[in-house]
């Protein structure tokens, strides 16, 4: 948790300024009275969800806006038929959208590419006509490891529009992360590149997804795009490169005429057992909601430039770097890199060339940013910026001014947007035409009904913290766990009676402001990337000196939670730097790069319930010298 409630309290105290929209800005917002909307929202959400829904194209019209009878399995726009690709692509076609860009794509090393919406298109009917020519059929599942690259929106687009299950894997997971979420989506194909570079260093995707499909038999071809040109070992049996398959293929194919509630990905996501729970996501009510929140709390139009900073692995990127912006018909930067190379202003270059009129990004990368210092945004023109955004852990005060300032130049609004994997697009964000309050994520989405309640369910006062829960149904919901109904059922929907839980804890002030103050204590947010505790620990077991481990979030000025661990060590077992050292590339080893270990302290035992369940609580609190609080529980 960035932000402890001590301070939290100080921001319910001094920081209740509110920034008021400008002229500017209420002049082209689609929403301009906020109260209003949110008031007439209100009244009938499932209303506000259907007019909605007009935005995007049905082949044939739904029978029921919402259906509960076989809750929590809810439904939306049951009967109807549409595609996500369709929406995406299909539909700007012999419009003027079709010229348009609509990707823009720059690597680290200053590599280029630009798609127009009927280039993408084309590449896109390929790909379809190329998987389907490799045996991929509607309900297929197809994996894909691959970098922020545009071959990314198109294998994506592709599943979509044939009707497969894309299933994507954040490149900084390891051969055993991507081997066991393979495994789990019962995949029948891979998309992967050739590597990627980082920091100008090489990252091998493609001998990594070697060693994963190795355990996959399911796994019948491995596509494999041309991307770092990097050596690579190809096995003729097994691997195509992406450019053969699509090479020859007719620049047209047809679109699947899906359900509305046909899933139309898996995306893996981290809980708080050491399994990975895939998320599902349909064709009709995630369009729905996807599009209304870009085009609201976004405002974007016409030319313009949006540049989400996320990867494609994640759902942000799902949401807002691909589908999103593609619905909207507007253009989306693709940057396959790092933010501060080849120095701290590559993000403000790459605004400026590109001409970005709406930046969203996370925290971490914002503290980032701030470290380097405010020379750095200075050098650069930034007036084409309109909108900032901010995503994925609570922003504190201090970073969300900065970037107002030194970013914004104090002219452009910060959508702070809360939401998750599970919720597939944005609930609770202001708008552009909002009072906003810094650090804080304003209030629910039109159409959203959320609250701040103890464990019996039972609304909190103001100012008081307690359980985030969204009290009503959402289009772009999650449906179900892949493979695992019940757990769905059990992780979302009964933790706290007939509300949705959101595992995080959160508090309203007393305008119904939302202040996040971040997860209960089994998931962390390492620079904005969602890893659970019981992963993290069972990738420290799969080292042989090691009994048990316990991880904790402890915060960090750059990255939010850095991770430290507590480890037990087999009797006998010295600790040494040595020791260390392996510890790390084993959890490197078994989830990836993405699960940085900062400090790791060996012990004798762990604080443990009488059931057995280790008390993370006590660690974390001991660590910050906070008071112990209850520990009765405790052998
Ligand atoms: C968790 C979901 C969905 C976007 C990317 C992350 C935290 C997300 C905010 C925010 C405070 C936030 C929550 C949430 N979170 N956005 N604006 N302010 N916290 O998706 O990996 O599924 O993580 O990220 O803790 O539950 P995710």
């Amino acid at each position: 948790m960035h932000q402890t409630s001590r301070e939290m309290t100080e921001v319910l105290v001094q920081n209740q300024k509110l920034y008021q929209p400008s002229r500017a800005i209420l002049k082209t917002a689609r929403v301009k009275d906020y109260q209003g909307m949110l008031k007439k929202a209100r009244r009938n959400p499932v209303k506000f969800w259907a007019e909605a829904a007009n935005d995007i194209h049905w082949f044939k019209k739904w029978d029921k806006v919402f259906d509960d009878s076989h809750k929590p399995f809810y439904q939306w726009f049951a009967g109807a038929k549409t595609n996500l690709a369709y929406n995406a692509l299909d539909r700007h076609i012999g419009t003027p959208v079709a010229n348009k860009t609509a990707i823009f794509w720059e690597d680290e090393s200053g590599r280029s590419r630009r798609y127009s919406y009927l280039e993408l298109y084309h590449e896109v009917n390929q790909l379809v006509n190329g998987l389907k020519k490799l045996g991929v059929k509607k309900g297929d599942r197809v994996a894909v490891y691959l970098p922020n690259i545009p071959e990314t929106a198109i294998a994506l687009l592709a599943c979509a529009k044939l009707g497969a299950i894309h299933s994507v894997v954040y490149a900084g997971y390891s051969a055993k992360a991507l081997e066991e979420r393979i495994k789990d989506a019962k995949a029948k194909i891979l998309v992967t590149a050739d590597g990627s570079f980082r920091r100008g260093k090489v990252v091998d995707l493609k001998s990594i997804a070697d060693r994963a499909v190795k355990n996959c038999p399911r796994v019948k071809k491995v596509v494999v795009v041309k991307n770092n040109g990097q050596k690579i070992k190809f096995n003729r049996r097994r691997d195509i490169w992406y450019h053969e398959l699509i090479k020859n293929q007719p620049v047209e194919a047809k679109c699947a005429v899906m359900s509305a509630e046909d899933p139309a990905f898996v995306l893996y996501t981290s809980g708080t057992t050491s399994k990975p729970k895939g998320v599902i996501h349909v064709h009709g009510g995630y369009a729905v909601q996807v599009l209304r929140t870009i085009k609201w709390v976004f405002d974007l139009r016409g030319n313009e430039v949006f540049w989400c900073t996320a990867d494609p692995g994640w759902i942000t990127g799902h949401s807002y770097i691909i589908y999103g912006p593609l619905m909207a018909g507007i253009t989306t930067l693709m940057y396959e890199g790092v933010p501060d190379v080849p120095r701290p202003d590559r993000i403000w270059r790459l605004v400026e060339k590109y001409k970005v009129n709406v930046l969203y990004t996370a925290p971490t990368l914002i503290r980032l940013m701030m470290k380097y210092g405010n020379a750095w945004p200075q050098k650069h023109q930034m007036k084409s910026l309109r909108i900032l955004g901010s995503v994925g852990e609570p922003i504190n005060p201090a970073a969300w001014k900065w970037f107002h300032k030194y970013v914004g130049k104090n002219r452009c609004p910060i959508m702070d947007t809360w939401w998750q994997t599970e919720t597939g697009a944005q609930m609770i964000t202001p708008l552009p035409c909002a009072p906003l309050k810094a650090g804080s994520t304003g209030k629910p989405f039109p159409g959203i009904v959320a609250d701040v309640v103890d464990k019996k369910g039972k609304p909190v006062p103001y100012g008081k913290g307690g359980y985030l829960v969204i009290k009503n149904q959402w289009p772009s919901m999650i449906r179900t766990i892949f493979n695992n109904p019940e757990r769905y059922v059990k992780t979302y929907w009964q933790k706290i009676k007939a509300v949705y839980f959101t595992g995080d804890v959160a508090f309203k002030d007393k305008d119904g402001y939302y202040w996040i103050q971040g997860r209960t204590d089994d998931v962390l947010k390492i620079a904005g990337h969602r890893l659970g505790t019981a992963e993290i620990e069972s990738a420290f077991a799969h080292h042989p000196a090691v009994v048990e481990a316990a991880v904790i979030g402890l915060p960090d000025p750059v990255k939010g939670e850095s991770i430290k661990a507590f480890v037990v060590l087999k009797q006998g077992i010295k600790p040494s730097d040595k020791l260390q050292e392996e510890l790390r590339h084993t959890v490197r080893q078994t989830i990836g790069p993405v699960a940085v270990i900062g400090a790791i302290a060996f012990t004798d035992k762990l604080p443990k319930t009488r059931s057995g369940k280790i008390m993370r609580r006590v660690l974390k609190a001991k660590e910050l010298g906070l008071p112990l609080g209850d520990t009765s529980a405790l052998i």
